[in-house]
């Protein structure tokens, strides 16, 4: 039997990745047969968000999301929908609009009508994405600021109801971190005291070789789980190059990608950083095996290192190695590690 992240944990969590408009159309075989290889779980990077499946007030791009689902269920994955609401990548004519009543049709037509259509189809849903602050405060948004709060609970019933089979997860970034942690673990709270249907939180896990804290994401896979919800991680990835908040505060300016410190590894990845990354990994994958009974899937966001937002962002045309796949789509020293966790005798 060939060895693969998806058989090695199967007993353990499910594996996934997210999938580009070119892992969804086969653009790529050899990326299409990794995938299938190793992955069985997946998540639409970007095409089901708003903008991109719902442009104009009664337009709907169903193409590629009907793709992705089909290929889902073609190879037997299980399949995430991702995002119903989010505050970033909406549709322009949101920001236009002006009442909260307005702001609630549109909630409600764009719930019923995305997450009933795969009603049955879709495992997960990312219900709500990145709701709060870092401070652990609700984040100003178009829904917060017409609605208040209690859009959050709004959305979770509305998709309960367009799809009751799906589970549905509360999904963000830095949770992990005890501010916005201890604001998650509120919000979450108040969803189950008035009787809302949330079965897990998705913790992103866009982390760092560097900063990597695993005490600040051991507290989270406990205290979330305590609340009897599942914990996913469900975008991760680690950066191997330098932050520019760090070094240079806050203007992030495009400049900066031509400064060699900015992009130490245009050409090659050293052994060294190989190896840390790889490392980084493992202490990764062991605390997610401890914690293995607490945690429904874990998703890299992205299939290989030439396919990651991370090469983008904060600062653009950077050469990042931030995943298990390299950019020939070749196993790193950290995949081999992930994998060794659980087959090495
Ligand atoms: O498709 C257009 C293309 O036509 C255009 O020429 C090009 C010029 O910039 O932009 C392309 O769209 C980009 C899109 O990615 C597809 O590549 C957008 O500008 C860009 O903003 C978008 O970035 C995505 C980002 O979310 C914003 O939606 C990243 O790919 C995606 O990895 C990232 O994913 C998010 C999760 O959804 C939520 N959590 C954080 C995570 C990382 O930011």
């Amino acid at each position: 039997k060939t060895q693969s992240l998806k058989s090695a944990y199967q007993e353990d969590f499910l594996i996934g990745t997210a999938l580009g408009t070119e892992h969804i159309l086969e653009r790529n075989e050899k990326a299409n047969v990794l995938i299938k290889r190793e992955f069985n779980a997946i998540t639409p990077e970007n095409i089901m968000k708003s903008q991109l499946i719902h442009p104009a007030p009664n337009r709907y791009n169903f193409d590629l999301a009907d793709k992705y689902v089909e290929y889902g269920q073609k190879n037997d994955m299980y399949v995430v929908g991702h995002t119903l609401v989010w505050h970033s990548q909406l549709p322009t004519f949101v920001g236009k609009i002006k009442s909260a009543d307005s702001v609630r049709i549109f909630m409600t037509e764009h719930i019923n009508t995305v997450a009933g259509r795969y009603a049955g189809k879709i495992n997960s849903w990312d219900v709500v994405n990145e709701a709060l602050n870092e401070d652990g405060t609700l984040r100003k948004s178009v829904f917060l600021n017409k609605l208040g709060e209690g859009y959050i609970k709004e959305a979770f019933e509305l998709a309960a109801k367009a799809d009751p089979n799906a589970a549905l997860y509360y999904n963000d970034y830095n949770i992990e971190q005890p501010a916005k942690r201890k604001g998650a673990i509120e919000l979450i709270k108040k969803l189950q005291a008035s009787g809302t249907k949330i079965d897990g939180v998705g913790i992103q896990g866009h982390w760092s070789i560097k900063t990597l804290n695993l005490k600040d994401i051991e507290d989270s896979i406990i205290e979330f789980s305590q609340l009897g919800i599942k914990v996913a991680f469900t975008e991760l990835d680690l950066t191997v190059l330098p932050n520019p908040w760090d070094l240079r505060g806050a203007d992030v300016n495009q400049r900066f990608a031509e400064s060699p410190e900015m992009n130490p590894y245009k050409d090659a990845l050293p052994d060294s950083v190989q190896t840390a990354l790889a490392n980084r990994y493992t202490d990764i994958f062991k605390l997610f095996l401890k914690h293995r009974d607490k945690i429904s899937r874990v998703t890299f966001w992205g299939v290989n290192d030439s396919h990651s937002w991370l090469n983008g962002f904060p600062i653009r045309n950077r050469t990042n190695y931030p995943l298990l796949f390299d950019r020939a789509l070749e196993p790193k020293k950290a995949y081999q590690a992930v994998l060794n966790l659980k087959t090495a005798k």
